[in-house]
């Protein structure tokens, strides 16, 4: 069991959404969004009852890795409206009572940015130390055995200077060296300049590794077989050692939480965590001095399997105790979207992970399209723009391609001459039509985030975990002191369950769920949920 919390920040009780900004909503028709756009689309997410919003990279950007790879971080790019737009987003956010969190992309730099540009001019130059350099190893290769994400090396050679530069992604991503206490001045500056024009915190990019190994230890990598350069993502993360997860890391992220708690209102900084397990992941919240969320991956990448999640959720409850607030989230634009990933596009199943995602102690952070049910799009290998493949050999484009608004040509993301950066696909339900729906996948998921915004329990209560049949995930929330309480059950399997539960009203069910008079024992559909409100010491 775990205690509801002390304090209650906004980003604890809210619902966060990300909102892949190329991919929203194009209001200056080119084909691509844009930060317009996204304010166009408020009214949409204020109807949904979302908090905060998580746009990914903004700033100007040779577009390498879309945006994750910066050439001014104190600027927005021009195709997404420049500062101007970031204004008038976070005013028209605001009277909505809608929150603007940025991406800060701390690990690396562009290549293009002026301190790499002048880094690279010589040992001697002003940003040298700015970033890693280390001469080449002793057979005159890279001075260890640290790998890019993107494959190969991640080290480069550059011929002017004849040392290598670190890239843990790609070569036009040369990474910053977080020793140097300039760089952390440098950044210090970035997030006060973006607080102090509205900024309501930061998704920290890469927060597990922004800092390496002082002495560039080799990580200890599992054999290597015939000499062969091995897969990164072949590797447990046990193995990088040095050249991630490094504990230092923890001072430069209480760093930040200091800058951050600074301001009235306070700003969030929530970590993209790969931590190796769930203790691992807990450190990042540094006893409240760090993090205030941490992405859980281990929730993420589960097999959508009701003993799987059981598992996980209850390692996670363990793990971060009652002062840490979890993070739950199922889709990103590195992963894909969970109505594929989880859901295999069925509609039962992306309403039974709706539920666990709002209902779950914790914060719910909305990949945008989950609210429809969006699935990824296979963009064929010649039309892919990223240079990213996930595990499974798919590419990160196909969670990235354009939400669907309307059924038009240009699906309200775009004009309907216009073609957009990635396809479409097909088969999708638009927003305009679901909204209409009392049964669409939109109707359900404002109705579990309304139920949520509702009830103080499922904001800020605590969590304890009930007894279930395999298959299925259940569990109670409540403010302590015998107050009122809510009981949930989500059937996370293909067979039907039958669950025990205290009887009480039914505050919200999926079909077939019998809500009527009934006992204490609830019969569960395949992937079917119910939330019932048990009096107080129920
Ligand atoms: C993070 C981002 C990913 C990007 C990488 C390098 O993992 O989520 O999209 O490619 O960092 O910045």
């Amino acid at each position: 069991m775990t205690a509801p919390p002390g304090e209650h920040a906004w980003w604890d009780e809210g619902v966060l959404y990300q909102v892949y900004v190329r991919s929203f909503r194009d209001a200056d028709a080119d084909g691509v969004g844009d930060l317009d756009g996204v304010r166009e689309r408020l009214d949409h997410l204020a109807w949904l009852g979302v908090d905060g919003i998580w746009l990914s990279p903004i700033h100007p950007s040779p577009n390498a890795d879309w945006g994750y790879d910066v050439a001014d971080y104190r600027d927005v790019t021009e195709g997404y409206g420049g500062l101007a737009a970031f204004d008038r987003l976070v005013a028209d956010a605001r009277s909505r009572g809608i929150r603007v969190i940025l991406d800060l992309v701390p690990n690396h730099t562009s290549d293009r940015h002026p301190w790499f540009l002048d880094a690279r001019t010589g040992r001697d130059a002003a940003h040298r130390d700015w970033y890693v350099w280390a001469d080449p190893g002793p057979d005159g290769g890279p001075p260890n055995n640290w790998l890019s994400v993107f494959g190969g090396s991640a080290w480069e050679f550059d011929e002017r200077s004849g040392q290598y530069y670190l890239h843990q992604f790609l070569r036009q991503q040369p990474d910053l060296n977080w020793w140097n206490d300039e760089v952390r001045d440098a950044f210090d500056a970035i997030l006060r300049f973006w607080f102090e024009r509205g900024a309501a915190g930061f998704r920290i990019d890469v927060a597990h590794a922004i800092i390496k190994d002082r002495e560039l230890r080799d990580d200890p990598f599992l054999p290597v077989e015939d000499g062969k350069i091995p897969d990164p993502r072949a590797f447990a993360q046990e193995a990088e050692i040095y050249s991630h997860h490094r504990p230092e890391v923890h001072r430069v992220l209480r760093r930040w939480r200091s800058i951050a708690d600074a301001y009235d209102p306070r700003r969030v900084l929530i970590g993209e965590t790969w931590a190796r397990d769930l203790p691992d992941l807990a450190r990042y919240y540094g006893d409240g001095e760090g993090l205030n969320l941490a992405f859980n991956f281990a929730f993420a990448t589960a097999p959508f399997d009701g003993e799987a999640l059981t598992t996980v959720i209850g390692a996670t409850e363990r793990a971060l105790g009652d002062e840490a607030w979890p993070l739950w989230t199922a889709s990103n634009h590195d992963i894909g979207r969970l109505a594929s990933r989880w859901a295999e596009g069925d509609d039962a199943r992306i309403r039974c992970a709706l539920f666990l995602l709002v209902l779950l102690r914790g914060t719910p952070v909305l990949y945008y399209g989950d609210e429809i049910g969006l699935c990824d799009v296979a963009v064929p290998p010649s039309q892919r723009l990223d240079p990213g493949t996930r595990q499974d050999g798919s590419g990160r484009d196909d969670g990235r391609t354009p939400m669907i608004w309307t059924s038009s040509r240009g699906h309200g993301f775009t004009a309907d001459d216009v073609e957009p950066w990635l396809p479409f696909g097909s088969g999708h339900r638009a927003v305009d039509v679901q909204r209409d729906d009392p049964d669409s996948i939109l109707s359900w998921c404002r109705a579990v985030i309304a139920l949520r915004r509702s009830r103080e329990e499922l904001r800020r209560g605590g969590q304890s975990p009930l007894d279930a049949p395999p298959g299925v995930v259940a569990w109670r929330r409540d403010l302590g002191g015998g107050l009122r309480s809510i009981v949930a059950a989500a059937n996370v399997a293909a067979t039907e369950a039958r669950v025990t539960l205290a009887r009480g009203p039914v505050l919200l069910a999926t079909d077939g769920v019998d809500t009527g008079a009934r006992d204490e024992v609830v019969a569960l559909p395949p992937w079917g949920c119910v939330a019932v409100e048990l009096p107080a010491d129920g």
